[in-house]
């Protein structure tokens, strides 16, 4: 392997065994509980070798307790394999929850522009597939390498003491099957990493489509939709075929070496026999312990792809583990601010310049100035920075160059990050509904508020007249991407959630988009009304609502120009 690559498998063994570690307890338990099996599988083939001298007639007063010995050692493989069966399953689900968790928060806190690279496909797979073969790994690798290790040298002992000759023969596949799993490595990474990048793409594949499914039905599209799953499948498959065809050449050279190994213990076995230097007992219990070493070795062997497979998905994990956090910057001033928020606030940006990651520049020198009290409105084309300025205000993106900032009127400033979020309500463009009760959609955002509260804000998002008409009222199930609701009804319900977040700054990107020029006017009158030290900044197509505004830009070509002052 490269070097390089070695030094990331490395890593990546490295971020497991920091898990493995906090479980070292149960793993140490299931390798006494591995042992303790070898030894009793290992005792079961000396005890048949007794059983058949004994049926033999070399030794038959030893019948009544070899007997009684080996139904004590069946029904103590039964205890032992259920204890190993229990342990294992709560052993790796607790590791499999607990790094799910963490890579969950990690994406949850993960800055949002660096997220966007990720499909959530993708991302799915890597949470749920990859943390599987991780968990699973870190709690059988080490205690198999353990038991399959202990299995293999118990046998060895065994024959060593009966046979030296034997041992010999016996260890004669181990150089073949070393050199042999060292030449595969490398291949059985690239196939690893690729079967895991198609299955995410097949995982992307159907959740695009599900998501989209009526536009695909509208559009009668769904055969070209059919065919594509069957690609995406198809590739899967290949890669799969591939990387099996790979290791059927590998497993069938380690089994032809294994049985040559075999057949020879087998034969120096018959030849003793037949010298008369060995009884008929002791044969068998040759037979068994050279299946016990070959079987034990082969296990070893076929940890060698586990740890490949696991530590690619390993990789997977770490690299959206390793996603950029949001910064949180100026926390104390943020805090302070937040709590004069009553006595004003103002929202300042200054000279900023603004391109998306390997985009063109969005925003070039825009000013903007937003007071308590105030609405702020911003028009302009589609597709001209409308939303990307919400973004900088909540601070999600942040401009390249130029000030972007929050002061209260004790002249606290700081800048806008994930520390000034809290001071918004947002209404973001498009159907932003949960698939859950309305009322668990509003508690979201404050959850102890009443179902008075609740209708208070539905009320004033002009969204009561209908949602009390709904078979369940406020309890109504909304489907998902809020099926169940017109677009202007899960418009309403947005900003009834805005509404009762009771932020000191209220964000409408197109929110009022779907409604009607009467219900937007009166749902705008109706939200600055309630406050008048509340800042509102809207965008809209709309020059309805124009009227109402202190303050109007006009986005041009990158631009800001103060149409409205
Ligand atoms: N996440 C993103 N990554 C890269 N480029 C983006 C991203 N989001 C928007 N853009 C680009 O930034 C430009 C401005 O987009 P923005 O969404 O701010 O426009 P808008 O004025 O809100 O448009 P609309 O009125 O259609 O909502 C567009 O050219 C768009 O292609
Ligand atoms: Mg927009």
């Amino acid at each position: 392997m490269k070097k390089h690559n070695i030094s990331q498998v490395k890593g990546e063994a490295k971020w497991m065994l920091k898990y493995a570690k906090h479980y070292w307890g149960a793993i140490l338990l299931y390798c006494v509980l591995g042992v303790l099996a070898t030894v009793m599988g290992l005792a079961g083939s000396v005890m048949s070798k007794y059983l058949i001298d004994i049926v033999t007639g070399y030794d038959t007063k030893a019948i009544g307790w070899v007997v009684s010995l080996m139904i004590a050692m069946g029904i103590g493989n039964i205890v032992l394999n259920a204890i190993t069966s229990r342990a294992t399953v709560l052993i790796s689900t607790k590791v499999y929850n607990e790094i799910q968790a963490e890579i969950y928060d990690r994406v949850m806190e993960a800055d949002w522009e660096s997220l966007y690279e990720y499909r959530s496909g993708d991302l799915i797979n890597r949470l749920t597939g990859d943390v599987k073969t991780v968990s699973d790994s870190v709690i059988s690798w080490f205690p198999s390498l353990i038991t399959k290790g202990a299995q293999f040298l118990g046998a060895l002992v065994i024959i060593l003491y009966y046979d030296p000759t034997m041992a010999v023969i016996a260890l004669l596949s181990a150089p073949v099957s070393v050199l042999m799993s060292r030449v595969i490595l490398s291949k059985m990474r690239k196939y690893s990493q690729e079967l895991r990048k198609a299955s995410s793409e097949v995982i992307t594949y159907q959740e695009d489509s599900f998501q989209n499914i009526q536009t695909i039905k509208c559009f009668g599209i769904v055969d070209f939709f059919e065919k594509g799953m069957r690609n995406v499948q198809q590739k899967y498959k290949d890669l799969m075929m591939d990387y099996n065809k790979m290791s059927i050449t590998a497993t069938s050279l380690l089994s032809f070496t294994g049985m040559l190994v075999s057949y020879g213990c087998l034969g120096w076995g018959v030849y003793r026999l037949w010298k008369g230097a060995i009884i008929f007992g002791t044969l068998t219990l040759f037979i068994q312990l050279a299946n016990s070493l070959s079987s034990s070795f082969s296990s070893l062997i076929s940890l060698v792809p586990q740890a490949v497979s696991a530590t690619t998905s390993a990789g997977r994990i770490m690299s959206v583990s390793e996603i950029k956090p949001e910064p949180v910057i100026e926390e104390e001033t943020a805090q302070k601010i937040k709590e004069n928020s009553s006595k004003g606030l103002e929202i300042r940006i200054e000279n900023i310049d603004f391109t998306y990651k390997g985009g063109e520049k969005v925003l070039s020198n825009v000013n903007l100035l937003a007071k308590s009290g105030n609405i702020v409105a911003i028009v302009g084309p589609s597709g001209e920075g409308k939303t990307t300025i919400m973004r900088i205000i909540l601070g999600l993106i942040n401009p390249q160059s130029g000030k972007s900032v929050m002061r209260d009127n004790l002249g606290n400033e700081c800048a806008l990050s994930a520390a000034t979020r809290e001071m918004f309500s947002y209404v973001p463009q498009g159907n932003t509904i949960f698939a859950d009760t309305i009322v668990k959609n509003m508690r979201m955002v404050k959850n102890d508020a009443t179902d008075e509260e609740i209708i208070a804000a539905l009320k004033t998002a002009c969204a009561y007249d209908f949602v009390k008409k709904l078979p369940e009222g406020i309890n109504t199930i909304i489907g998902e991407n809020g099926q169940g609701l017109s677009e202007g009804q899960a418009q309403r319900i947005s900003i009834a959630r805005a509404v009762l977040r009771d932020a000191p700054v209220i964000l409408l990107d197109e929110a009022t988009s779907a409604l009607d020029v009467d219900t937007e006017e009166k749902v705008l009158k109706n939200i600055i009304k309630k406050d008048s030290k509340k800042i509102c900044i809207v965008t809209t197509h709309r020059p309805s609502v124009l009227d109402i505004c202190e303050r109007v830009y006009r986005i041009n070509k990158t631009n800001f120009e103060e149409i409205k002052k």
